[in-house]
């Protein structure tokens, strides 16, 4: 596939790249931050990049805590964040 697509990330569409992760396309989009700490409440999106440090975790049609840096994005993807 070589056309772009968009995906839907809590509603709002988002166009993709085919090849790129959605973490990729979160953050082309001007989407830095899509989660927060669970005590402090501070952002948190992309930071290792490389699948270590889990702060990029998303929900991928239904299924929970996938990391968006690793996750290639797919047409009509439903990503939900919290
Ligand atoms: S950004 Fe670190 S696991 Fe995704």
């Amino acid at each position: 596939m070589t056309e772009p697509f968009t995906i839907t990330v809590d509603g709002r569409q988002v166009a993709v790249t085919p090849g790129q992760t959605i973490g990729a396309a979160l953050h082309a989009a001007g989407i830095r931050s899509w989660r927060s700490t669970r005590f402090c409440g501070r952002p948190r999106g992309l930071f290792c990049g490389i699948g270590v440090c889990f702060d990029c975790l998303v929900s991928v049609n239904g299924r929970p805590a996938e990391r968006a840096c690793l996750r290639e994005a797919a047409p009509g993807d439903e990503v939900t964040t919290s």
